[in-house]
C-alpha cells in the first residue's frame, strides 16, 4: 500500500509525556498490522539560552520523512509559558524543515490563543497569527483537539487542519463509569458551548439545557451573570465544555444549576488546563458538593501524582485517538470516521 515518507515522531519538551503515550499507542496499532516496525521518538535537544532564546536541534536524519512534532502549549507542571512553548514548537518545525523533511505536521492538542479568534474592539485576531506563524515555520498540517472555534480551520492559507474530538472517548467513559443516578440533563456553561452540549445530549439521549453566561471582557476571566434556559430540577447534570481554565465558568454554572434544583453534577472537558486559582477553587467547590467529578483528557499533563492528589479529577486518554489519526494520515487512509 502506498504511504508517505517514513513516519517520524518528535517531541518538544513540554509535549514529551503525551508524545510517549502516542508512541505507545502507535506501537499497539502496528503490532496488529502487517507492518511490524516499532516507533520511538527521534533524539532532539531543546536548548534554552540565558537570554530566553530557544533552539531545537534534531540529532537524527529525517530527510524525506513524514514528520509529526508533538507539543503541549500549556504545561502546568513547568515554569514555561504558552509563548515559550509556541516558540519551542516553531523552532522544532523549522529544524525539521531545514533537515529536509518531506512533510511536517504539528500535533498540538491545545491550540493556544484559540479564544482570540475574532475582534470586538481594537485588538488583534491572534489565533490567525498563530496559524501564520505555524505555516511560515514550515508546517504542512496541524492536528488539534476540540478547537474552540471551528472557523480557525480557515485561518491557514496552505496548511491543512484536522480537528479531533474527545467526545467519543469521554462519552464511552461516562457510559462505562455510571456516574449518575437520576435522569440526566446535558448543558454547556455558556451559549458558545450550546452546540457541543446538544451533540453530547443527542449521543447520550438526554434532555438539554443552556446556561447563558455574560462576561465582562474588560476584566480577565470575570463573569457578570448567568441564567438558565431549561429545567434541571431533581435531575443530574452533565456540563460539557471545551476547556476549564480558571474554573470560574464551571463553578458559577454549577452554583446556578444547584440553585435550580440539580442533583449530581459532573463536568466534562477535552482541555482541563486548571490555570491560576483553578485547583483550589475546584477543590473548594467539590468540598461544598457543587459537583461530584470533573472528567478531562491527558491532552493537558499535570505531572505525576496529580490524579491521586485530586480525587475530584478523572482522566481519560486521547493518545490512542491521536495515534490512530497519525497512522491513518501516514498510510493515506481516511480519518473522517475517527473525527465523529
Ligand atoms: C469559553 O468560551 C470557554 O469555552 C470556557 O468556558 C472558558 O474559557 C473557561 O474559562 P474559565 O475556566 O477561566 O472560566
Amino acid at each position: 500500500m502506498s504511504s508517505r515518507g517514513a513516519m517520524t515522531l518528535l517531541a518538544c519538551e513540554s509535549g514529551r509525556p503525551f508524545a510517549e503515550r502516542v508512541v505507545e499507542s502507535l506501537n499497539n496499532i502496528v503490532t496488529q498490522s502487517v507492518y511490524k516496525e516499532q516507533f520511538t521518538l527521534k533524539d532532539t535537544n531543546e536548548i534554552w539560552f540565558p537570554n530566553g532564546e530557544i533552539k531545537t536541534v534534531i540529532n537524527e536524519n529525517l530527510r524525506g520523512d513524514d514528520v509529526y512534532i508533538i507539543q503541549l502549549l500549556d504545561d502546568p507542571k513547568s515554569k514555561k509559558t504558552i509563548n515559550d512553548n509556541y516558540f519551542a514548537l516553531f523552532t522544532a518545525i523549522n529544524a525539521a524543515y531545514q533537515s529536509d523533511a518531506d512533510s511536517i505536521t504539528a500535533v498540538i492538542p491545545q491550540f493556544a490563543y484559540s479564544r482570540q479568534e475574532r475582534k470586538k474592539t481594537r485588538e488583534g485576531i491572534t489565533a490567525k497569527q498563530i496559524a501564520m506563524f505555524l505555516e511560515s515555520s514550515g508546517a504542512d498540517r496541524v492536528i488539534t483537539l476540540d478547537l474552540h472555534s471551528e472557523a480557525i480551520q480557515g485561518f491557514f492559507n496552505r496548511a491543512k487542519m484536522e480537528d479531533l474530538h474527545a467526545s467519543r472517548t469521554l462519552i464511552n467513559f461516562i457510559k462505562k463509569e455510571k456516574l449518575f443516578t437520576n435522569p440526566i440533563v446535558v448543558t454547556g456553561p455558556d451559549v458558545g458551548s450550546a452546540e457541543r452540549a446538544r451533540f453530547y445530549s443527542k449521543k447520550l439521549s438526554t434532555e438539554f439545557a443552556v446556561v447563558d453566561k455574560v462576561r465582562d471582557y474588560s476584566k480577565i476571566s470575570e463573569i457578570e451573570s448567568m441564567r438558565l434556559v431549561g429545567d434541571v430540577d431533581g435531575k443530574d447534570v452533565l456540563i460539557v465544555d471545551d476547556m476549564i481554565s480558571t474554573g470560574g465558568t464551571l463553578v458559577n454554572a454549577a452554583k446556578l444549576l444547584k440553585e435550580k434544583g440539580a442533583q449530581k453534577i459532573v463536568a466534562l472537558c477535552a482541555l482541563p488546563f486548571f490555570n491560576g486559582p483553578a485547583v483550589e477553587r475546584l477543590q473548594k467547590a467539590y468540598d461544598e458538593k457543587l459537583f461530584s467529578a470533573i472528567v478531562g483528557t491527558d491532552a493537558v499533563f499535570h505531572g505525576e501524582g496529580f490524579i491521586e492528589k485530586n480525587s475530584w479529577y478523572r482522566e481519560v486518554s486521547v493518545a490512542p485517538l491521536f495515534a490512530q489519526v497519525i497512522y491513518n494520515i501516514n498510510r493515506k487512509r481516511s480519518v473522517s470516521e475517527l473525527l465523529r
